[in-house]
């Protein structure tokens, strides 16, 4: 008898991740119930020893640090099996160069998905791009386990790593200062307030009543949030 397929679904902004239990370079995980309380960048690449998941993993790996800072795992993930994982792993580490890096121990778990049961779960299969091979899928995922952005990729184009950092820090920050931030945003920068989808004082907010907050016109307005506020904030030393 064939074993049920996984059905093709994909979680939404907002949604619970589904959970599931995989085998990983780094042991056995349960998703998310294991990152409870952290945040986690889950992503996918087509395949193992390619060279722009090469690159992406090499940057993943050298960036761990800045994410951890923020609370945040890396969890990867491809339908290769672990064997193949491991051997792909151990040769970033002894032979790749990328840019500036070398050396690069990746320490964070890559799921073995061979079933594809993950990457379905996670419409991470695009089959006008490809059947066999999951695409560049980022989904954020917060300490309560629920999917807070999602990015995907093609199979041609790396990743932006740095970009990812800067989403899981203005979410953060969206989250512990109740405040929105504009496009481009970096930590430092002025953000947003209140966020969108309350206009109960803009009066008060437009006649300059309100200290700290300057409005361009009464739906857009901001106010400065320290850098080293959020730092203090939201980051680990
Ligand atoms: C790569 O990572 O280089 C790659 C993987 C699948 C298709 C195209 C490129």
């Amino acid at each position: 008898m064939d074993t049920p397929e996984v059905p093709v679904t994909m979680p939404r902004i907002g949604d619970p991740a589904p959970a599931f239990t995989a085998r990983t370079t780094q042991g056995d995980i349960s998703f998310p119930g294991d990152y409870a309380g952290e945040w986690v960048i889950l992503f996918s690449h087509p395949a193992d020893f390619t060279p722009v998941c090469t690159s992406e993993f090499m940057t993943f790996a050298s960036m761990e640090g800045d994410f951890r800072r923020y609370n945040t795992r890396l969890v990867g993930l491809s339908v290769d099996g672990l064997y193949c994982h491991i051997a792909w792993l151990r040769t970033i580490q002894e032979k790749m160069v990328y840019r500036d890096l070398k050396n690069v121990e990746v320490t964070f778990p890559l799921i073995d998905d061979v079933s594809m049961d993950v990457a379905r779960r996670y419409g991470m299969i695009m089959p006008g791009e490809a059947t066999t091979q999951a695409v560049r899928a980022v989904f954020v995922v917060d300490p309560a386990g629920v999917v807070r952005a999602i990015v995907y990729y093609p199979l041609s184009l790396g990743r932006n790593v740095a970009e990812l950092l800067r989403m899981v820090v203005a979410l953060q920050t969206a989250d512990e200062f109740g405040v929105a931030t504009p496009a481009d945003w970096l930590p430092g920068e002025p953000v947003i307030v209140p966020p969108p989808g309350s206009c109960g004082t803009a009066k008060e907010r437009m006649d300059g009543e309100v200290e700290g907050v300057e409005c361009v016109d009464w739906f857009f307005c901001t106010k400065d949030l320290p850098e080293t506020l959020i730092e203090e904030r939201l980051a680990r030393s």
